[in-house]
């Protein structure tokens, strides 16, 4: 198991007196040694929120940043360390209409360069993971300008999944994985398979690629994997979002739809987490029961 802990040092805040009283009350009856250390978030519903007011969907996405920063400050006050938005995947970009993508671009240069001071005051840290170089330059430079002012930042880290894939995530980090060892072969001046093969062949590869190295190559790195899953607007899908790092976070799907998301619904969210009983593939600690007499003894199945 990956030790992501010692990879970033989360100071706590202890700013649960800046909650709303509503979340307050909601947040005094969790178990805090139980809170999860990353919520990954998939928020969806703009259009559907603009089409219920018969409004056009730019400003279903306005008001979906809005909540944005609703979330991300009640995040901050619980002291969550890890916050992970799907904003814009790499289907988004290629099957929405231009004018729609362009709008999403406007907003985000424009959420981080209005929220910039308010990440600062929360102690937030801003990242991102997706193939973000293929954004245009105007944006990457303000996502660039904005994770450089939060940097020195020690509370949560608030990651955009942006022009994100999950499967061309685990793409990139075969890719990746495969030029760090031809690398290495050259340095070495042998051919890949002559390297391979000294080190034994198939046990080599056991060895050379197992589960941490594909994690460790993931745009995820740096980070522990989600403990919980949120989607918003009802969706029963997990639409190319951390396909391997949620192998076994709990999933909450709300009928709310993405505006009108608080950070109460994110504190309803966690509280919901907190009844369920995670297993990782176990039997979890409420089954102690004797199975030996569940079988026939072997004398009696020797008789059959
Ligand atoms: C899904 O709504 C949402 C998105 C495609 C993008 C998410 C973007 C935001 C929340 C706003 C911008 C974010 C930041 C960080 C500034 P949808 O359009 O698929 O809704 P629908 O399914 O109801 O049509």
């Amino acid at each position: 198991m990956r030790d992501t802990n010692s990879i970033r040092g989360y100071q706590r805040s202890n700013r649960a007196h800046e909650l709303t009283p509503e979340e307050r009350a909601l947040y005094d009856t969790l178990e805090l040694e139980r809170m999860p250390q990353h919520v990954a978030i998939i928020m969806d519903g703009n259009g559907r929120w603009a089409g219920k007011r018969a409004l056009k969907r730019f400003l279903g996405h306005q008001q979906g940043a809005e909540s944005v920063q609703y979330v991300v400050e009640t995040a901050s006050r619980i002291d969550l360390p890890w916050l992970t938005l799907y904003a814009f995947s790499l289907e988004n970009n290629l099957r929405r209409p231009k004018t729609e993508v362009s709008f999403l671009m406007k907003l985000l240069k424009s959420y981080l360069i209005s929220n910039v001071k308010r990440m600062q005051d929360n102690n937030i840290r801003m990242a991102y993971i997706g193939r973000t170089h293929e954004l245009p330059q105007e944006v990457q430079d303000t996502m660039q300008w904005a994770q450089e002012q939060t940097a020195k930042n020690t509370g949560t880290t608030l990651t955009l999944a942006l022009n994100y894939g999950s499967r061309s995530e685990i793409v990139d980090s075969t890719r990746s994985i495969l030029r760090k060892l031809i690398a290495e072969a050259q340095q070495r001046g042998i051919s890949l398979e002559d390297m391979l093969a000294a080190e034994g062949g198939d046990l080599a590869l056991e060895h050379r690629i197992d589960e941490d190295v594909i994690s460790a190559n993931l745009y995820t790195a740096h980070m522990p994997d989600p403990d919980l899953l949120v989607r918003t607007s009802g969706e029963q899908r997990i639409s190319n979002f951390l396909l391997w790092q949620i192998a076994y976070a709990e999933i909450f799907v709300t009928d709310r739809l993405w505006p009108d998301f608080r950070g109460i619904h994110l504190l309803e969210a966690i509280a919901e987490y907190q009844q369920r009983e995670r297993r990782f593939g176990g039997l979890g600690e409420s089954s102690d029961e004797d199975l030996s007499d569940t079988f026939p003894a072997d004398a009696e199945l020797a008789r059959h």
